[in-house]
């Protein structure tokens, strides 16, 4: 079978890269491109880590577009305590040599979704600035896509970066909201399959599942990386009172974009608090139907979004564990 052209929207972090890993040992999908957003870093760290992290796993060819260095209308601060200063724990890979790509990310969205019409899957790990500032040029865009998933959210629980909102959308919910509102009234295959906490918080990490993989593939650059980049993230966590392991968020969205059996989803209508003084960011979804009660409310009938509401856990580390073992002989 032909693999899907895949491009991945990143702020590149230690789950990114994870997901950027994923997305190398997946043989259903290539990697065609992918485009950086401030986020957990600045777009600077995040196109550099990117680069590197595509090198170490063998796709050095792979386009590079550098994107958003801030939100739509606010400030932007890196949280280097959750991915430390540069974003990959306490890993140093060599730095690429290569430039990032002359086009921006927006317009390396717009131009390849129109060059392959119906074909290229989008997955959005970072903030949704990239993408409001591509549907902004192109609002054709959710016809020109063949699938997009988003990292971001938490629709039936609360947040990690504040108690309402999840750290993607809390970076920039007026680009979240236009992304969401983009998007409405599509054909279901057509809506945001959306990876949120309520799904990406229960897929954790471990140190000893860690240990497992990098032990079956001994003397590996990718072995080495993980053991130098994973650890700084588990050890967040664990401040944070977590014991199990760090949230496999980003690659467990591409996991579920590439193969939506490994979770239920429901189709309904997110909006995007993006004033709240203790609210921002938070992803307020009618998983009710509230919206079509014969109170009227304000709230616009059309979904807007595909939410994932459960996840098989063992199924995803699995194939997780699985993936990254095949990359033990990437090249260096
Ligand atoms: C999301 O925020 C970032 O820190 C992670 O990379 C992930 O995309 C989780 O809330
Ligand atoms: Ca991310």
């Amino acid at each position: 079978m032909t693999p899907r052209p895949l491009i991945l929207d990143v702020d590149t972090g230690v789950d990114d890269a994870l997901a950027l890993l994923y997305a190398a040992a997946s043989p259903e999908v290539e990697l065609i491109g992918a485009t950086t957003v401030m986020g957990n870093v600045t777009v600077r760290h995040a196109t550099e880590n990117t680069l590197a992290v595509l090198e170490l796993a063998g796709l050095g060819h792979v386009e590079v577009a550098s994107g958003a260095a801030r939100p739509l209308v606010r400030d932007h601060e890196p949280f280097p305590v959750v991915h430390g200063e540069r974003g990959l724990g306490r890993a140093e890979l060599p730095s690429s040599t290569r430039a990032p790509s002359s086009r921006s990310a927006a317009q390396l969205l717009v131009e390849a979704a129109r060059e392959r019409r119906g074909e290229v899957l989008l997955v959005a790990t970072g903030p949704l600035t990239n993408v409001a500032l591509a549907l902004a040029e192109e609002p054709g865009l959710p016809e020109l896509l063949g699938g997009f998933a988003i990292m971001g959210g938490a629709f039936a629980r609360g947040g990690n970066a504040t108690p309402a909102a999840e750290a993607n959308i809390w970076v920039d919910p007026d680009a979240a909201q236009a992304v969401f509102r983009g998007f409405a009234g599509r054909e279901a295959a057509r809506l945001p399959l959306c990876a949120g906490l309520d799904v990406t918080d229960r897929v954790q990490l471990s140190r000893a599942a860690l240990d497992a993989i990098c032990a079956d593939m001994p003397g590996s650059p990718v072995a080495r990386f993980l053991q130098e980049a994973v650890p700084f993230y588990i050890e967040f966590y664990e401040r944070f009172g977590v014991a199990g392991g760090a949230a496999m968020h980003d690659p467990l969205a591409l996991a579920l974009a590439l193969d939506e059996s490994l979770g239920t989803f429901e189709t309904t209508r997110v909006e995007v608090e993006t004033d709240g003084q203790w609210t921002r960011g938070m992803t307020v979804a009618d998983l009710r139907g509230v919206r079509h009660s014969p109170w009227p409310v304000g709230w616009e009938p059309e979904e807007n979004a595909r939410v994932a509401l459960d996840v098989d856990v063992a199924g995803f580390l699995t194939r997780f564990a699985d993936r990254l073992r095949s990359l033990a002989e990437a090249p260096a």
